[in-house]
């Protein structure tokens, strides 16, 4: 079956000028609050209207690009992803998303093809760990899962996070005006696979039965700052010993519960630091962030009580005091909705495209528009799996095939009564 084509020379200029918006020293790099993050949504704002999008910004600071339907009764239909991205690697993670339903609404407009529910494409204000140490922070504005304690989260120059998405131009007074509910019909995004699961089968598409469950933990250790030359080795509260006991400690458990046999299981400490920080200080504290992510999310409580015990022993073993364990966030999983999923199947088929179900390890807005509309997401494939790093890749041809199956699955949504 023939249908409106996605203009893949246009795809690939959007995919460029988007990614060229990056800290010059490090690409991809495009960090949620920062200038460059803003100059990079004046840049899409820009490339909405071109398409005849009418742009807005939600209270909960997300950039929102609606079309209208030819049933103004009809709820919406939304797409959208992130164009915020992790330290270096943001290439196509998130940009994919939105730049595919734009490419997916231009193909529309060109074939003059009206839909019977309007659409919208959404750019979720930082879905990547903000520098206030959540995610998702916009997709959870919508679904109303913002609480105060979030938004009094202090970031870098002890601004809030509340106070940071008021800068962005969003309005944290009026938050609950970005909550949405049944108003939206049924949500899709678009999203770089991250890993080779496709690559290795040879599929052009994937469409996520589930998403991980999530947690996020911040541990802190106290020992005892001295001079690097003259603290004896022995009788040393060395704090950065500490979390590298519970470096390995946290790799050992996750080695463990990944074999469970229950599921995708991984444990990661991404950020680590050792203060004060001088080469000839003996760390008088150190502080980790643990990145926890389970298929089922029941290990993750089990995980957790196993953690406190780990911590304090680390503590114990180098004569360090642990503070409790803070827990920074917690997502639930997500498994996508049916009926949606079977749009983006037939979709698919209609293109005559192999797809395979796949479980996505990373997180992704789509967690949270899915507790309060239908959600679903589609994959494309990763060059060699890799993703949050600036090797990250997609080819155009995937690219534009996802386009085009997410194209295909709005227009069989927007058909169903
Ligand atoms: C998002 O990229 C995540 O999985 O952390
Ligand atoms: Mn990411
Ligand atoms: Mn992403």
């Amino acid at each position: 079956m023939s249908g409106p084509a996605i203009d893949a020379a246009r795809l690939q200029a959007d995919l460029d000028a988007l990614a060229a918006i990056t800290d010059p020293d490090r690409p991809w790099t495009r960090r949620s609050f920062s200038q460059r993050f803003l100059a990079g949504r004046d840049w899409l704002r820009a490339a909405f209207e071109a398409e005849g999008l009418a742009v807005r910004l939600d209270a909960a600071g997300n950039l929102i690009g609606a079309r209208p339907g030819s049933d103004p009764a009809a709820p919406i239909l939304m797409t959208g992803s992130h164009s915020d991205t992790v330290p270096d690697g943001g290439r196509f993670d998130g940009i994919a998303g939105i730049l595919c339903g734009l490419a997916a609404i231009r193909a529309l407009n060109a074939a003059g093809i009206a839909t019977r529910h309007p659409l919208e494409l959404v750019d979720f204000l930082a879905e990547e760990p903000s520098d206030w140490g959540i995610s998702c922070v916009g997709s959870r504005g919508m679904a109303g899962a913002l609480s105060p304690a979030d938004l009094a989260r202090s970031g870098p120059g002890g601004e809030t996070l509340g106070a940071a998405i008021d800068r962005i131009g969003g309005c944290v007074a009026r938050l609950d005006t970005a909550r949405r509910g049944s108003e939206v019909a049924g949500f899709l995004e678009l999203h770089i696979e991250q890993g080779r699961v496709l690559e290795q089968a040879g599929a052009g598409l994937g469409i996520v039965s589930a998403i991980v469950a999530i947690r996020r933990y911040g541990v802190r250790f106290a020992g005892t700052a001295g001079h690097a030359g003259t603290t004896p080795m022995a009788g040393r509260a060395d704090a950065g010993l500490a979390l590298a006991r519970l470096s390995l400690g946290v790799r050992d458990l996750g080695v463990e519960f990944a074999g469970l046999g229950r599921g995708h299981f991984v444990a990661t400490i991404g950020v680590s630091t050792l203060l004060p920080g001088g080469a000839n200080v003996v760390p008088g504290a150190a502080e980790a962030v643990l990145d926890i992510r389970a298929e089922d999310p029941a290990l993750l409580d089990l995980f957790e009580t196993r953690l406190a015990t780990l911590v304090a022993a680390c503590a114990a073993a180098e004569g360090c005091e642990a503070a409790p364990v803070d827990e920074i966030s917690r997502s639930a999983g997500h498994v996508g909705d049916a009926a949606l999923r079977d749009c983006l199947s037939r979709a698919a088929e209609s293109r005559q495209e192999r797809w395979l179900p796949i479980a996505s390890g990373a997180g992704h807005d789509t967690m949270f528009v899915g507790r309060f509309a239908p959600a679903a997401m589609l994959f494309v494939p990763s060059v060699e799996g890799r993703s949050h790093c600036p090797e990250e890749e997609t080819a155009l041809p995937d690219l534009v095939r996802g386009a085009t199956c997410l194209m295909e699955a709005l227009l069989l949504r927007d058909a169903r009564a």
